[in-house]
């Protein structure tokens, strides 16, 4: 009997440790976040450039995979259009960029050209950003998501967007191609 009752508590003890385990040590798996952005991709004719290149930086871009407030493995980038003029115009500056518009396209589309100090991986004797050029590759933004992005960028850091679009209306849009493929892309 004694051993019975022995037995007993073990496996209830056994169960709870495992219980207590799960629920306190086992990190959520949060798909909430990043799912919840990444399906509405709403057509950029109906939110304007900002809110589009919010969508496309949390969604398609993946920006927010790599970028985010800690800062450990990307620079935060709430303020990075504001602040740019402090990359650019420095002398250890190694990019071609004069204003913020042509540093944050620098950035994106060529990201070795210039390497944030203490961000850069070393690849041979050179060191190289590990950033990928978002405009090809798996990640492949076109144009008008790549100015929708500026925009945004230059919106929350409480700047004018003076990031020129693409395409000066859905009827340049239309002839230049840029509409129907971002259309397109809203629909997937
Ligand atoms: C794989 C991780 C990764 C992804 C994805 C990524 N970045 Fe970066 N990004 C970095 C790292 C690391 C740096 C710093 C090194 C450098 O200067 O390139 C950086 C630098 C930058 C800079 C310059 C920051 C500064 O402080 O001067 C900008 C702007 C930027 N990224 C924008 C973007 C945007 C917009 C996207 C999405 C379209 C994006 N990044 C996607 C890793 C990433």
């Amino acid at each position: 009997m004694n051993n019975f009752i022995k037995i007993i508590g073990f496996g209830v003890l056994l169960i709870l440790s495992y219980t207590l385990f799960s629920v306190y040590y086992v990190p959520d798996i949060n798909t909430h976040k990043s799912s919840k952005r990444q399906r509405v991709v709403l057509p950029i004719e109906e939110v304007g450039p900002v809110a589009y290149g919010e969508e496309v930086y949390y969604g398609r871009g993946g920006c927010a995979q790599c970028h985010d407030s800690a800062g450990d493995r990307a620079p935060e980038l709430s303020l990075i259009a504001a602040i740019s003029a402090s990359r650019y115009g420095a002398s250890q500056y190694t990019g071609t960029a004069t204003d913020a518009v042509g540093y944050l396209r620098e950035s994106m589309v060529e990201p070795s050209v210039y390497v944030v100090e203490g961000y850069g991986t070393l690849l041979g004797k050179k060191i190289v950003s590990p950033m990928p050029d978002v405009s090809s590759g798996s990640i492949s933004l076109n144009e008008v998501e790549l100015a929708a992005v500026i925009a945004y960028l230059q919106a929350i850091s409480g700047l004018e967007v003076t990031v020129k679009m693409p395409g000066a209306g859905p009827k340049a849009e239309e002839k230049n191609g840029a509409r129907s493929k971002v259309s397109k892309e809203a629909e997937e």
